[in-house]
């Protein structure tokens, strides 16, 4: 019997499916915290402050490798698998220090990255109303300088890393620098918007250019959704 191409492709995807192992355990159910968010919109949504490519690979290959690593690093102990990323991160103690650096850059970069694509949209830009409008003009004298302070500190992050506008415990609105992964969570502040200066973030549109990035940046700011994480951090 001579099978045709459809039939012989039939046949060898149902031998190959016969042959499928179950996984194991914990790779069958996703981890509750570790699986990789959908962008909220399209990726070429943020075109052309962001390009389409750059959100692909940054998305898909770069926060996705943040995820994989940390699972590997929590794997063996489901007690730290389970718990909200958010809570590791402030408390580190409870991570062997040989992991503790890796959960730093992973957990870190998921985290990170998730607050990242949450807001930022399209559509975005402009300046906050409402309370945030107020609380910035009362700590930074006005959105102007405000924007001016972020812009510089992410400009003149040293090598890859983030500037964050937080809320610290205090309940005050602050600009803050971090290099790599390290999270303002570490510190006890919850950041509520972000910008990811990796040169992974801008690099094939912007190549060295990162100020041009950083002003392009502005444009795709969600600040109903700054507003609401504004909200949410500072009722404690
Ligand atoms: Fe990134």
């Amino acid at each position: 019997m001579t099978l045709n191409r459809r039939e012989l492709l039939k046949v060898v995807g149902a031998s190959l499916a016969s042959l499928a192992v179950p996984s194991l355990n914990w790779a069958a159910q996703s981890p509750k915290y570790y699986t990789l968010p959908p962008l909220p919109y399209d990726y070429d949504a943020l075109e052309p402050s962001i390009d389409k490519l750059t959100m692909q690979i940054h998305h898909d290959k770069h926060h996705q490798a943040y995820i994989t690593n940390a699972i590997n690093l929590l794997k063996s102990d489901a007690k730290l698998l389970e718990m909200p990323p958010e809570k590791l991160l402030m408390d580190l103690s409870v991570v062997p220090e040989k992991d503790r650096q890796g959960v730093i850059n992973n957990v870190g970069g998921h985290v990170n990255h998730t607050l990242f694509w949450e807001i930022m949209g399209p559509k975005g830009g402009g300046e906050p109303t409402g309370a945030l409008a107020k609380a910035i003009d009362s700590r930074f004298g006005s959105f102007d300088k405000f924007q001016k302070e972020m812009s510089t500190k992410a400009a003149t992050q040293f090598g890859s890393g983030w500037a964050f506008l937080v809320v610290t415990n205090k309940g005050e609105l602050e600009v803050v620098q971090s290099k790599n992964q390290d999270s303002p969570i570490m510190n006890g502040q919850k950041p509520i918007l972000g910008i990811d200066v990796w040169e992974h973030a801008y690099y094939l549109k912007y190549q060295n250019l990162r100020p041009k990035y950083i002003e392009a940046w502005w444009k795709v700011v969600n600040w109903k959704a700054v507003s609401e994480k504004a909200a949410t951090a500072m009722k404690g």
